[in-house]
C-alpha cells in the first residue's frame, strides 16, 4: 500500500487550518505521518480545524507573506514532504483586497520556495494552485496542463502567476537539488467542514440550519465539483511518485472529476435537497453586488491518469451524499464530528485503494 510510505515522515502543511488543510492533516495523521502546520489564523467560525487539531504534532502560527518566518519554520521542521495550501482563496475577496491576494498567493509561494531552497535534505513539495490558473475561454472541453495561464480576477491571476513563479524557481534553483517540486490544479471542492463565506455549500447549510432562504447566484454556472478527499488523494499520489523518482519534478497536474460529470449550481442544490428536509432557495442571476466569475470551467485529467493512475472515485450523487451527511451530523452534534470525518476518510480511501492502487 503506497500510503504506508508516509508513516513516520515529517509533513509540513501550509494552510492547515483551512478547509482542505484540515482534511489533509487528518488523512496524513491517520496514515502515521508526523504532521506540522503553518497558518496565520483559523479562518472561519465554526472551524473544522478546531475539531481535528489534536492530529497535529505542531500547530505553528506564521504569515506566509513573512519570508524570514517561513524560512525559519522550514528549517526548524526539516520536512520530508511539504503541501502548500495557504492562500487567500476567495474570488470575491480578491476583488476587495487585491494586494492581500497577490501578496499571499504569489509572494507566499515564492517565500516558501526560498525556504525550501535552503533545505539540505531530500524533500518533496506539492504546491497547490487552482483550476482557475488557466486563461478561461469558456471552452466546452477541459483545460490541459499545457494550456495558457491567465485570469481576469485577482485570485485567478495570482494563481496563474504562482504557477509561473514555481516554474521559474524549478528551472533556476532546483534543477540539481534534493528537493522535488510539482504543482497541483484542482477544481471546485466541496465536502463537510467548509465554513468559508461566499461558497455555495457553506452558504446553503448555514442558512438552512436557521430555516432561512438562500439566494443562488449564477444557478446555471457549471463547475468541476468534487469531494475534498478526491484532490487530496491525487496530491498524496503525486508526492509518492516524486519520492520514488524525480521524473515528474517541475510538472503540473490537474485533479478534477471526469469530463462527463460537470454539473450546475442548481444541480448541486437539487441533489442536496433530496437529503436535507424543508430547504428554501431562490435563484437570481443579476445581483447588484455581483462580480465577474467565469461560467464554464472543465479540467482534463488525462495526465494524472497516465502518470499517477489517478482518477476521481466518487460519482456526483456520492459526492453530494458525503457532503450533506457530514453537515447533517454536524448539526445533530458538533462535538462528535471528528468521528464522521474519520469514518469518511476511511470509507473513501477503501474505494480509492481499490480503484487507483490496483496495478
Ligand atoms: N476550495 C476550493 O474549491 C479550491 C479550488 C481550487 C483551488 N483551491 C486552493 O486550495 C488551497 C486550499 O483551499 P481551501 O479551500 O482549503 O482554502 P481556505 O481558505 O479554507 O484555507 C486557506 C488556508 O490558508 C491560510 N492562510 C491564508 N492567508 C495566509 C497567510 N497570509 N499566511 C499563512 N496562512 C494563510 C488560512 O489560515 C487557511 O489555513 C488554496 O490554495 C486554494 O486557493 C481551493
Amino acid at each position: 500500500m503506497i500510503f504506508e510510505k508516509f508513516k513516520n515522515k515529517k509533513v509540513l502543511i501550509t494552510g492547515h487550518t483551512g478547509f482542505k488543510g484540515s482534511w489533509l492533516s487528518t488523512c496524513l495523521s491517520i496514515m502515521g505521518a508526523r504532521v506540522f502546520g503553518i497558518s496565520n489564523n483559523v479562518p472561519t467560525t465554526p472551524s473544522h480545524f478546531e475539531n481535528i487539531k489534536k492530529f497535529l504534532e505542531k500547530d505553528f502560527r506564521g504569515d506566509i507573506r513573512n519570508a524570514s518566518r517561513i524560512k525559519e519554520l522550514v528549517k526548524e521542521v526539516q520536512p520530508d514532504y511539504v503541501f502548500h495550501l495557504a492562500a487567500q482563496s476567495l474570488v470575491k475577496k480578491s476583488y476587495s483586497d487585491p494586494i492581500l491576494t497577490w501578496e499571499t498567493n504569489l509572494m507566499g509561494t515564492i517565500n516558501l520556495l526560498e525556504g525550501l531552497s535552503e533545505l539540505k535534505k531530500k524533500c518533496i513539495a506539492i504546491l497547490i494552485t487552482s483550476d482557475k490558473c488557466y486563461e478561461n475561454l469558456e471552452w466546452v472541453w477541459g483545460y490541459r496542463e499545457t494550456d495558457r495561464l491567465g485570469g481576469a480576477d485577482p485570485y485567478s491571476a495570482s494563481k496563474a502567476a504562482a504557477e509561473i513563479a514555481i516554474n521559474s524557481y524549478v528551472k533556476s534553483y532546483f534543477s540539481k537539488s534534493n528537493i522535488s517540486i510539482a504543482s497541483a490544479r484542482a477544481g471546485n471542492v466541496i465536502g463537510g467542514g467548509d465554513w468559508s463565506e461566499y461558497r455555495l455549500i457553506p452558504d446553503c447549510v448555514k442558512a438552512w440550519s436557521k430555516k432561512e432562504t438562500v439566494v443562488l447566484r449564477r444557478p446555471n454556472s457549471t463547475r468541476p465539483w468534487q469531494h475534498v478527499l478526491e484532490p487530496l488523494g491525487g496530491y498524496l499520489m503525486l508526492a509518492n511518485k516524486l519520492y520514488e523518482n524525480r521524473d515528474l519534478h517541475g510538472e503540473s497536474f490537474n485533479f478534477g472529476p471526469s469530463l462527463n460529470k460537470n454539473f450546475t449550481v442548481l444541480d448541486v442544490v437539487n441533489e442536496i435537497a433530496i437529503n436535507w428536509n424543508d430547504i428554501k432557495f431562490i435563484t437570481q442571476s443579476n445581483l447588484e453586488d455581483d462580480f465577474h466569475e467565469c461560467n464554464l470551467l472543465k479540467l482534463n485529467c488525462d495526465k494524472a491518469l497516465q502518470y499517477l493512475n489517478w482518477s476521481s472515485c466518487l460519482n456526483f450523487e456520492q459526492t453530494i451524499n458525503y457532503t450533506s451527511h457530514w453537515y447533517m451530523k454536524y448539526y445533530e452534534n458538533p462535538c462528535n464530528i471528528e468521528e464522521t470525518t474519520k469514518i469518511q476518510i476511511s470509507e473513501y480511501f477503501k474505494i480509492f485503494n481499490n480503484k487507483n492502487l490496483k496495478v
